[in-house]
């Protein structure tokens, strides 16, 4: 039986490397679909160094540019490669934590939603006829885009977050006659360059409940995860 075949966005560094590792770990193919190939490759390279049995392609990717999205969804239909597992893992933080609604920058919040919210909208629309049936999108959010935990500050991100977990309802609802899925996961406060130093979880935490999602396949489609348990929106 061949390979399933997982694309991973931001593969180079922190929780999506992570993912990365695990999956090829799990035998899938990975797709290391980073902002450069040379980013790809040092994932790549590093990756193998670990296990050389690992199975990995490199992809050049930018979600903030939609030129850079449909080429990389050429570079995978070119490749005749169908897809089992996307996560939209990349993702970036504009401003800091005490960041206020009140003053802060509109243009933090558009470069936000670019990134976080708009990419994976792109990146599914981009590839929505190359997934296997059965297929698994995982959207990484945040608690900071619950809702039901809505707080101050940060309101880029709070928004994108919030933004990307409506994306992964109305997406829920539009891809059941394709046969995927699609769910989203707050990896929890992990240590990564987002994260910090003070985050209380390792990587290895931070990726468990997006790679039980790809290989267990439990069932779920637009529902909001954390620790392989459903939270609210
Ligand atoms: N760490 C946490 O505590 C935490 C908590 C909740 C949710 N999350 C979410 O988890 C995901 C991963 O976060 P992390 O902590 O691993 O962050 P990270 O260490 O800062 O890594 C972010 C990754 O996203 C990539 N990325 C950002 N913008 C990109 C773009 N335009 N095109 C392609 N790649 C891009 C980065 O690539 P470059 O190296 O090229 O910048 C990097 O690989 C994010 O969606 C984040 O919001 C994290």
């Amino acid at each position: 039986m061949s390979k399933k075949i997982a694309i991973v966005t931001g593969a180079n560094r922190g929780i999506g490397k992570e993912i990365a590792r695990q999956l090829a770990s799990k035998d899938f193919k990975i797709v290391l679909a980073c902002r450069t190939l040379e980013k790809a490759n040092q994932a790549k390279e590093d990756l193998l160094k670990e296990n050389s049995n690992y199975d990995l392609l490199e992809l050049e990717i930018n979600v903030a540019d939609i030129n850079s999205i449909h080429k990389a969804a050429n570079t995978i239909k070119k490749q005749g490669l169908k897809i089992d597992v996307l996560v939209n893992n990349a993702g970036i933080f504009p401003g800091n934590y005490n960041s206020s609604i009140i003053n802060c920058d509109i243009g933090e919040i558009k470069e936000a939603l670019n990134t976080n919210t708009l990419g994976p909208i792109s990146l599914i629309q981009s590839l929505v006829d190359s997934f296997n049936k059965g297929a698994e999108i995982i959207n990484i959010s945040s608690g900071m885009g619950q809702l039901s935990e809505m707080n101050g500050h940060c309101p880029a991100y709070r928004i994108s977050k919030t933004g990307i977990n409506a994306v992964t309802k109305i997406f829920a609802e539009e891809l059941r006659p394709y046969g995927v899925s699609i769910n989203s996961v707050c990896p929890g406060w992990v240590k990564t360059d987002m994260g910090g130093a003070n985050a209380t979880r390792v990587v290895s935490k931070g990726a468990e409940t997006p790679v039980w999602l790809a290989t267990e396949n439990p069932g779920y489609t637009g529902s909001f995860f954390r620790d392989k348990e459903l939270i609210e929106w």
